[in-house]
C-alpha cells in the first residue's frame, strides 16, 4: 500500500513516519518541491519518495491532505478524483483569511474541500490532536491504552478505508457522522486537542495551562469517550484562534 502526502510539516511528516513504521510506502510532497525533502525523505528510509503533490496524489491508494487551508484551492483535483482522501485541515482565519462560508455555517472546512474535490472521497481525520500528541499516543492496535479519533465523511467505504489507515497508524477511529457533522471535532468543541492532554493540575492561570498543555505528553482518550464528548458537542464560532 502507498500513502500519498499533500503536505509533509508537522502533521504529514508524523504520519509519513507512522505509515513507513507500519510497512506502508509512502509519497511525501509539499509546495516547494520535491528537492526540499530531501532530509525527511532520508529520515523515513527506502520506503519514502519525495514527489510533486500532483504525482503524490497520483500514487497514493489513500491521500492525506495535510496543507494549511487557505491553500485548499491548489490541490490537484484531477489526481485526487476517486481518491480517500484524507482531511486533516482546520480553519484558522488569521492563517486563512475569512471564509463566509464557514463563518456562516453555510459549510465545514471538510464540506468546502469536498466541494472542491469532485469525485474525491473525503474523510475528515486527525484534525483534532496536535502533532506532538499524535506521536506520543500512538499504540498497537488492542493496547488498552489506546487512543481514539474521530472521523467523518458521506461515503461508508471511504470511512471504513480511513479506519483501517487510523488502525494501521495506531489510532481507533469513531465515526461521528457525515461531513455536516464534521464540526464536531473542529475548533472550539470540547472534542478539540485539549481532551488528549489529559486532566489538567487545578488552579493554573490561562497561560500557565496552555503551558501545561504544550509540554504534557498526554493520556490516552478511548473511544467511548471521543463519542460522548462528539455527542454533546455544541457549535461554537467557526475557526480556531493561533496562540503564540
Ligand atoms: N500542527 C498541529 O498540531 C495540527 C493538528 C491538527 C490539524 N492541523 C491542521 O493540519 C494542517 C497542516 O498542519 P501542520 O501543522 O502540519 O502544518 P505545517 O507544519 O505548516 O505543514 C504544512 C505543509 O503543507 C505544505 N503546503 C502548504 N501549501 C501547500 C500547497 N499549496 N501544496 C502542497 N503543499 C502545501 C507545506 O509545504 P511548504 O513548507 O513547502 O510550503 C508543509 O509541508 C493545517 O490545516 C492544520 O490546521 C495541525
Amino acid at each position: 500500500m502507498t500513502l500519498g502526502l499533500i503536505g509533509s510539516g508537522m502533521i504529514g511528516g508524523t504520519l509519513a513516519r507512522f505509515a513507513v513504521g507500519a510497512g506502508w510506502n509512502v509519497v511525501v510532497s509539499n509546495s516547494r518541491g520535491p528537492e526540499t525533502l530531501g532530509e525527511l525523505v532520508a529520515g523515513l528510509g527506502e520506503r519514502a519518495k519525495a514527489a510533486t503533490p500532483a504525482e503524490a496524489a497520483a500514487s497514493g491508494d489513500l491521500v492525506v491532505v495535510s496543507i494549511p487551508l487557505f491553500a485548499y484551492t491548489q490541490l490537484p483535483q484531477a489526481e485526487l478524483a476517486g481518491k480517500v482522501v484524507i482531511d486533516t485541515l482546520n480553519y484558522y482565519p488569521d492563517r486563512d483569511g475569512r471564509l463566509p462560508e464557514l463563518d456562516s455555517d453555510e459549510l465545514t472546512s471538510s464540506e468546502l474541500l469536498q466541494r472542491h474535490l469532485t469525485g474525491a472521497r473525503v474523510v475528515k481525520a486527525f484534525n483534532n490532536i496536535t502533532a506532538p500528541h499524535l506521536s506520543s499516543l500512538a499504540r498497537p492496535s488492542g493496547a488498552p491504552d489506546r487512543s481514539a479519533l474521530p472521523i467523518a465523511g458521506d461515503d461508508a467505504a471511504a470511512k471504513k478505508e480511513a479506519a483501517a489507515l487510523l488502525d494501521a497508524l495506531g489510532y481507533d477511529a469513531v465515526d461521528i457522522g457525515d461531513l455536516t457533522e464534521s464540526w464536531r471535532s473542529s475548533p472550539n468543541t470540547a472534542l478539540y486537542c485539549l481532551p488528549y492532554g489529559g486532566e489538567a493540575p487545578s488552579g493554573l492561570s490561562p497561560q500557565e495551562l496552555l503551558r501545561w498543555f504544550l509540554e504534557t505528553p498526554g493520556a490516552p482518550l478511548p473511544a467511548h469517550r471521543v463519542r460522548q464528548l462528539a455527542d454533546e458537542a455544541v457549535r461554537g464560532p467557526a475557526g480556531g484562534a493561533l496562540v503564540d
